[in-house]
């Protein structure tokens, strides 16, 4: 098959008579029963990258609502990426537990640059590493099996560092550890480095939320809210995704993952509302909500970051509230920093991805809720500004490391396909991070 690209406006190479048939729309098709078989695409009036990405994505679920196994895409000229882009991510089925079927073979008819085609098929190769991990039941991602993707991942040109309970009590990660206790599965903080650049001091380290399956623990959520629960590592799939991605992309960049690894489970050794525990940096804590575990581990983790990893930045991606996407929905994250160069660095590559971001403030005043009486600060300060809350929690754990915090618990994982997406994990923030690290 042959998918020809047409603009809104433009004359359809269509039998006289039948021009009406199709506008051109935005991700409009129309199949046609040629010799070969036709599928017109309109790309609408005035077209963006994103929106190049979007019809395109039309396109392959056509091809593949009809079971085409063989299809050339004609380029619209213009916007390569967004054209390359919509094609590969939307070629993506997950089929450990149901069939389906991709297109085996594409062609870009007409791309300009092919160099950029190989690039970009290396970033789907990260994205869907991401999505296979995320869309995964939690018991076959348990924090070993990860530790363990990670060891063999950095047996090439990565380094990889594994801390197992053991070393995690030695440490004092009191935190990893007060959530991990009602688990069947140990806890891990894992480590995964590429040195692309050994002659500048440059390290960026990306820290990512790795709660295999979150149920709330005693402060239990509800089915609904549970229901997409085994997304909860989709910040630490990400972290390492992006680690593997830019080494086999060889940017000239120093990158160092790390996410801690757990379960937030129920039983009788459960962590409980009112205990206190003791971070890694020597803050205590009081739970006040057993749900507010995400902070938790980030803490442990940050705060070890900034001592051992001497980062010039610290980025942290996190599915770490419902209230963020209540405030901002499901098409974008909540990029948290004080840091302007960060920011303007962040923002760039989100214009240039459109993997949207969106600046939130950290309000200081909040600080209040997340005192306690009998510790040095509460995990959970209520449900009013749970994002920018969570924000001032993990700011205790950074030190002076310049950071960003990125709630993505809204575009990680969907409950519908949309778009490019077609299966529940997105892999939102390789195609960021790999801007973002591309720049520095
Ligand atoms: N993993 C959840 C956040 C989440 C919610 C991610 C929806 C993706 C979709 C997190 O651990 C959590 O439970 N947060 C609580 C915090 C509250 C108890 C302060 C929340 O957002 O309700
Ligand atoms: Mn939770
Ligand atoms: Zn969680």
């Amino acid at each position: 098959m042959r998918v020809i690209p047409v603009w809104e406006g433009d004359k359809a190479p269509l039998k006289k008579g039948f021009e009406g048939d199709f506008k051109g729309k935005n991700g409009e098709t129309l199949l046609l029963y040629e010799e070969e078989r036709v599928l017109l695409l309109g790309l609408g009036k005035k077209a963006t990258e994103e929106s190049v990405r979007r019809a395109y994505a039309a396109a392959v679920r056509a091809a593949r609502a009809k079971k085409f196994k063989s299809v050339n895409f004609v380029s619209p000229g213009k916007f390569e990426k967004g054209f390359v882009e919509g094609v590969l991510l939307t070629n993506y089925a997950f089929t450990e537990y149901k069939k389906d079927e991709v297109i085996e073979h594409i062609s870009f008819i007409g791309l300009k640059d092919q160099k950029l085609l190989q690039k970009l098929e290396t970033i789907r190769d990260g994205i869907f590493w991401v999505r296979n991990l995320v869309n995964r039941n939690s018991d076959d991602k348990a924090p070993a099996q990860i530790a363990k993707l990670v060891q063999e991942l950095g047996k090439g040109k990565l380094k990889a560092k594994i801390l197992d309970k053991h070393k995690l009590h030695e440490e004092g990660m009191g935190l990893i550890l007060a959530v991990n206790r009602a688990s069947s599965h140990d806890p891990y903080l894992v480590q995964l480095s590429y040195h692309g650049n050994p002659k500048s001091k440059d390290h960026v380290v990306l820290v990512g939320k790795g709660v295999t399956y979150d149920t709330g623990g005693l402060s239990l959520k509800p089915t609904d809210g549970m229901l997409t629960m085994k997304c909860d590592m989709a910040g630490a799939a990400t972290v390492l995704g992006a680690v593997k991605t830019a080494a086999e992309l060889g940017l000239k960049v120093n990158v160092t993952a790390l996410a801690p690894l757990t379960e937030n489970c129920i039983d009788g050794k459960s962590y409980k509302p009112g205990d206190v525990y003791k971070a890694y940096n020597g803050k205590t804590v009081e739970i006040t909500n057993t749900d507010a575990e995400g902070r938790l581990i980030l803490a442990d983790a940050l705060s070890y970051a900034a001592k051992h990893l001497k980062p010039t930045c610290m980025i942290d991606l996190a599915t770490l509230t419902g209230a963020i996407v209540i405030a901002i929905g499901e098409e974008m994250s909540g990029l948290f920093t004080k840091d302007e160069k960060l920011a303007k660095q962040l923002l760039k590559a989100s214009d240039e991805t459109d993997e949207l971001l969106w600046r939130m403030p950290i309000n200081e005043d909040y600080k209040e809720a997340m005192k306690s009486e009998i510790a040095d600060l509460v995990n959970s300060g209520g449900r009013d500004a749970g994002a920018i809350k969570a924000t001032l929690f993990l700011q205790e754990f950074t030190g002076d490391t310049p950071w960003a915090h990125i709630d993505i618990a809204g575009p990680a994982y969907l409950t519908k396909p949309k778009h490019y997406n077609t299966t529940h994990a997105t892999g939102y923030g390789i195609r960021l991070l790999m801007e973002f690290l591309e720049n520095r």
